[in-house]
């Protein structure tokens, strides 16, 4: 793979309940290298966002998670990480279904979608100490080759997205390269930069959209995101509210 540090530490483990808890684990008493990498076949107890549970089939997906020491970032800039995480999904999936055709977003703060499936979810644990984020595990689950999901789930994979299948191990060092182009562009203070270039893959933005909020749909206009990571919303009465995950939900 064609990077400087990340991923070149990989840590694989056959089975694993989760690659998060497994390196944030060891992280208290190891003291691993910047862009370790933890990598399983079976993860037989993934963790979502908001407690939920990731369930991959053994051998089939990526579930990794990959150590950062972001101590150069404001803590008031923490979700630049979420923006860089997804912007490194979306070129790693772009990438790899290499066609145009295919629409992929990211669906605010960061689910992936491939023509409007969830593909891919990442989930970012920090360490905070004195203010700054002492370490971060950014886990990321990206559907590779499962062919079936519960369709509640409305889920895909690269395999159904192309048609053919994938070497998990390319995807795997795309996804180190792109997401080391990120970091060190969060790492040069290029945040303007990384935040246009998230608003532009973002899905919905500029546009009306339903969301439920307390029970009930509306068609909401988005403005964008706010600089903490809050969707930014407008109502057709004309009213602006920045909105986080628990006060909205996408329909689509
Ligand atoms: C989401 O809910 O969308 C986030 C899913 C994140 C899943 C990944 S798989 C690797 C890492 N280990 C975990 O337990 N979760 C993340």
């Amino acid at each position: 793979m064609q990077t400087l540090f990340i991923g070149k530490n990989i840590i694989f483990l056959p089975e694993t309940e989760s690659t998060n808890s497994y390196a944030s684990d060891l992280l208290k008493n190891v003291n691993l290298p910047e862009g370790t990498l933890v990598h399983t076949a079976h993860q037989t107890r993934g963790r979502g966002q908001r407690g939920s549970v990731w369930k991959s089939d053994p051998a089939s997906n990526l579930t990794v998670s990959i150590l950062l020491k972001p101590t150069f970032l404001e803590l008031k800039n923490h979700f630049f990480l979420y923006q860089i995480l997804a912007l490194a999904c979306h070129d790693t999936l772009a990438q790899q279904l290499n066609n145009s055709q295919i629409d992929i977003k990211i669906k605010w703060p960061n689910d992936l979608l491939v023509d409007r499936r969830k593909i891919a979810g990442i989930l970012i644990e920090n360490n905070i100490t004195h203010g700054r984020i002492n370490w971060c595990v950014a886990g990321i689950g990206l559907n590779v080759n499962q062919l079936l999901f519960p369709s509640d789930l409305n889920a895909t994979s690269l395999q159904l997205a192309a048609g053919h299948e994938f070497v998990l191990g390319s995807v795997m060092a795309s996804l180190c390269e792109h997401l080391e182009r990120y970091y060190l562009l969060l790492r040069s203070g290029r945040l303007e930069d990384i935040r246009q270039l998230y608003l532009s893959r973002l899905l919905g933005l500029g546009a009306w959209m339903p969301f439920e909020q307390s029970g009930v749909v509306h068609d909401l206009f988005v403005e964008g995101v706010s600089e903490e990571g809050r969707l930014r919303l407008r109502r057709r009465s004309g009213e602006v509210n920045d909105v986080d995950v628990k006060e909205v939900r996408w329909i689509f």
